[in-house]
C-alpha cells in the first residue's frame, strides 16, 4: 500500500473549496507519456495554478501504472526545482469497477473517479458508495457521475447522452458520500462533439454549437449549494490545430468542440473541474506532423516531441490564464 501522501500529492478536498470561493475551475489535463507530463507541470507552475493530473484506464494499459505513479511523484520534485510548489492531484479518470479504483488508491492516487453512469441508478449508488467507504478510509477523495455524455469514454462507450436529472443529485450525493459529482449538461467526449447541421454560423461564418444546458445546471446548483460540480468532455477543439493537422496529410471530419466562453462560464459556477484530453491531442499531433512534413529527414523523436510539447504547454497556459481562471490560485 502506497499512500498519496509519501508521494506528495494532495486530494481535492481544499482545492475544490478553494475553487469553489474563487469562481474558478481547477484543470484537470491528461497524460500518458514524458512530453505532455512536462507541458502541463512547466504550464501550470508559469501560470501558479493548481493542477489533478489525470490517468485513464487506456493510460494505464499504455503506460503502466507504477511508471505512472513515479511520473507523479517527480511532478512534485519537478514543479518545485521550475520554482513553484502548485498542490497536485494524482486522479483516476472513468474508473470502471470497485477493483480498478482500489488498485489506483493502493497504488499512491489521492483521486479516483467510480463512473457508474451506465449502470441503473441503484447499481450506480451502491457501486459509488462502495468506493466512496473504501478510498476515504485512505483519505482519498472520489468523483461520481450521473447523467451519460455522448462519445467514447475509456471503458466505456455511450452512442447517445443523457443529461443529469437534477432531481436525483441530493439522493445521490447524500447515499454515495461523493466528494465530487461529473454530471451531464451537453459536454461529450472527443473532437466531434456535436453535428454540423446542428450548429449555427456566426457573422464570420464560423459554426456555432447549441449552447450549453446552464439552465439544468443552475437547478443542480440550488440543489446542492456549494458542492463541486466536474465537467467531462470540455476540449474546444482549437480549429488551428485542426487545420494544421488537416494540411500536413491528416483526415479530421466535423471537429467542433465546446466554446471557450462557456466553459469561462461553467467555471466561474460551481463547476469546480474541468476535465480535457482531446486538445492536447490535437495540438501535439498537428505540432509532430508539421515538423515531420517540413523536415523529412529528421528521424531524432526529441526533434518533434520537444516542439509538440512546448505548443501543448502554450495551450495549456492559455486555457488556464483565459479560460478556467485557475492562474494565479496555487
Ligand atoms: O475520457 C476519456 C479520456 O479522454 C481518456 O481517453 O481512454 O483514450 O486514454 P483514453
Ligand atoms: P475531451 O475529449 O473533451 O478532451 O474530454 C476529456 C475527458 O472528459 C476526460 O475524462
Ligand atoms: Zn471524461
Amino acid at each position: 500500500m502506497i499512500s498519496y501522501k509519501e508521494l506528495g500529492l494532495v486530494n481535492t478536498k481544499e482545492m475544490f473549496e478553494k475553487a469553489m470561493k474563487g469562481k474558478y475551475a481547477i484543470p484537470a489535463y491528461n497524460f500518458n507519456n514524458l512530453e505532455q507530463l512536462q507541458a502541463i507541470i512547466q504550464a501550470c507552475v508559469e501560470t501558479k495554478s493548481p493542477v489533478i493530473l489525470q490517468v485513464s484506464k487506456g493510460a494505464r494499459d499504455y503506460a503502466n501504472i507504477n511508471l505512472l505513479r513515479n511520473m507523479a511523484r517527480g511532478a512534485g520534485e519537478y514543479a518545485r526545482e521550475l520554482g513553484c510548489d502548485i498542490p497536485i492531484v494524482l486522479h483516476l479518470d472513468h474508473g470502471d469497477s470497485f477493483e480498478t479504483c482500489k488498485e489506483c488508491i493502493d497504488n499512491g492516487f489521492s483521486s479516483v473517479m467510480i463512473d457508474g453512469s451506465h449502470l441503473s441508478y441503484e447499481e450506480n449508488v451502491a457501486l459509488t458508495r462502495k468506493v466512496v467507504e473504501y478510498a476515504h478510509a485512505h483519505g482519498v477523495t472520489v468523483e461520481g457521475e450521473l447523467g451519460v455524455l455522448a462519445g467514447i469514454e475509456d471503458a466505456v462507450s455511450h452512442a447517445v447522452s443523457h443529461y443529469t436529472k437534477p432531481e436525483e443529485v441530493v439522493d445521490f450525493v447524500s447515499r454515495t458520500g461523493v466528494d465530487s459529482l461529473a454530471i451531464s449538461i451537453g459536454t461529450s467526449h472527443g473532437a466531434n462533439k456535436f453535428k454540423p447541421e446542428d450548429c449555427t454560423r456566426d457573422a464570420n461564418g464560423t459554426l456555432v454549437p447549441p449552447p450549453l444546458r446552464f439552465d439544468i445546471l443552475e437547478e443542480i446548483e440550488e440543489k446542492l449549494p456549494n458542492f463541486p460540480i466536474v465537467l467531462h468532455g470540455s476540449s474546444s477543439v482549437p480549429q488551428e490545430y485542426v487545420a494544421m493537422i488537416m494540411q500536413y496529410g491528416g483526415k479530421l471530419k466535423d471537429s467542433i468542440g465546446i466554446p471557450e466562453e462557456q466553459l469561462r462560464k461553467a467555471a466561474a459556477s460551481a463547476v469546480c473541474k474541468i476535465n480535457i484530453d482531446s486538445d492536447g491531442r490535437l495540438a501535439m499531433t498537428g505540432t509532430i506532423r508539421k515538423i515531420l512534413s517540413e523536415n523529412p529527414g529528421e528521424f531524432d523523436p526529441r526533434k518533434y516531441l520537444g516542439p509538440a510539447r512546448d505548443e501543448l504547454k502554450k495551450m495549456y497556459m492559455h486555457k488556464n490564464k483565459n479560460v478556467l481562471g485557475s492562474a494565479g490560485q496555487a
